[in-house]
């Protein structure tokens, strides 16, 4: 039977946002989704046709949670990994979105319905906050429940023009997707392999190097997702002038360069609070690698980027647009965005990149539930 023809697995998706996990779970249909943002589940309403479920995770119960997933896919807030959510009390609502979560699959497992699979989504800052108490809390909660657990590391920067490495948590129980004899180069970087020798007893027992194909060559760079130069708003001169004028030294050396070659060269560029001299400046930084740095919510001035280009020697600056995050993301041009450029930014700069969660998907999430997971090294045969 082809994937196509198979009834489709089913999932939970918390911390949904817009939707891109859920884009990205190829094979998989969404039972039910939650986030507490109401301005993001209308965008998840307006693209998706499952329903969502709008509030705070500590306000669902078991109850709430239709059927019987075959995963649970969480997306946690990056500042809510925090220990103090494991605790009891106001501190736990305000800091452990997390554990909601954790809460609801325990009482799932109560009820005989706990997800064979559980993904959780952060940055790779989980791995070292708390000094890896954090990591280990998770690992320890998913081994204890009877999990196998492994993390990878995926660069969004793999499949898209965006600089955006992310730790893919990845829990399985009574189904297994393919897993290597050890770490695999380009999913358990240095600092994953540093926590996994950080985790205590039964966390280290349960842990597993789980196996993904390595991601075909990239074949966009920044340039290609761009809108056509005619179609988006221009700073003035006045504002390039200012915008450049606080280029780091670097970076004006490679702005100088890229501005003098004549040719149309694209960077991606952020503000950055940098200390010079033990004073705090405003510094503008460009990358000319073909790649936008990584995308973020927009709450400060300095955390929207802008688009540089040099071409005939002249050089031209702009923010990056709403659309073009979405395509950075590999959100389709169908897909509806919030009207406001910020709102669209900010669901954007919160979410997971659709490639990514796509190669999972196929590399490790189906073959484990569809039962043909091959583990290199085992029923594999050597390439010849
Ligand atoms: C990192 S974003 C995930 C975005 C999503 N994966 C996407 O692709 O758009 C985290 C999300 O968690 C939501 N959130 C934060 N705390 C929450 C809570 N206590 N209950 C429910 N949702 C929460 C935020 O509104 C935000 O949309």
């Amino acid at each position: 039977m082809s994937i196509r023809d198979r009834p489709a697995l089913v999932a939970y998706e918390f911390f949904a946002g817009g939707g891109l996990a859920g884009l990205g779970l190829e094979g998989f249909r969404t039972l039910f989704a939650n986030d507490m943002d109401a301005a993001k589940a209308a965008s998840w309403r307006a693209n998706h046709e499952a329903a969502i479920a709008v509030g705070d995770v500590w306000d669902l119960t078991a109850a709430d949670l239709p059927g019987q997933a075959d995963l649970a896919w969480a997306s946690s807030p990056c500042q809510d990994v925090s220990l103090a959510g494991a605790r009891a009390g106001l501190d736990a609502r305000r800091s452990g979105a997390l554990w909601g979560f954790w809460r609801l699959i325990e009482a799932l497992e109560t009820g005989g319905r706990a997800p064979p699979v559980i993904v959780i989504e952060n940055v790779v800052g989980l791995l070292t906050s708390g000094a890896g108490r954090d990591f280990g809390a998770i690992c320890e909660a998913l081994a204890g429940a009877g999990y196998r657990v492994g993390a990878l590391e995926m660069d969004t920067a793999h499949w898209l023009p965006q600089s955006r490495p992310r730790l893919f948590v990845v829990a399985m129980r009574g189904v297994s997707g393919p897993v290597a004899a050890g770490p695999v180069a380009l999913f358990h970087p240095a600092r994953v392999i540093t926590a996994q020798q950080r985790l205590s007893g039964r966390a280290k027992a349960a842990w597993v190097w789980w196996s993904l194909p390595a991601p075909p060559r990239r074949n966009l760079d920044l340039a290609a997702l761009l809108e056509p130069d005619d179609a988006v708003g221009w700073f003035t001169d006045a504002q390039t002038g200012a915008l450049l004028a606080l280029t780091a030294p670097l970076h004006r050396d490679r702005l100088e360069a890229a501005r003098a070659s004549g040719e149309r060269r694209v960077a991606a560029a952020f503000r950055r609070v940098r200390i010079e001299a033990g004073q705090k400046v405003q510094r503008l930084e460009l990358r000319f690698d073909g790649l936008a740095g990584c995308l973020r919510t927009p709450s400060g001035g300095s955390s929207r980027q802008y688009v540089i280009v040099c071409v005939g020697g002249k050089v031209r600056a702009r923010r990056l647009t709403g659309r073009e995050a979405a395509r950075l993301m590999g959100v389709p041009d169908t897909y509806i965005l919030p009207r406001g450029e910020t709102a669209a930014l900010k669901l954007m700069g919160d979410a997971v990149a659709v490639p990514v969660v796509q190669a999972l998907a196929e590399g490790l999430l189906r073959p484990a539930l569809e039962g043909r997971a091959v583990s290199p090294g085992s029923a594999c045969p050597a390439p010849t």
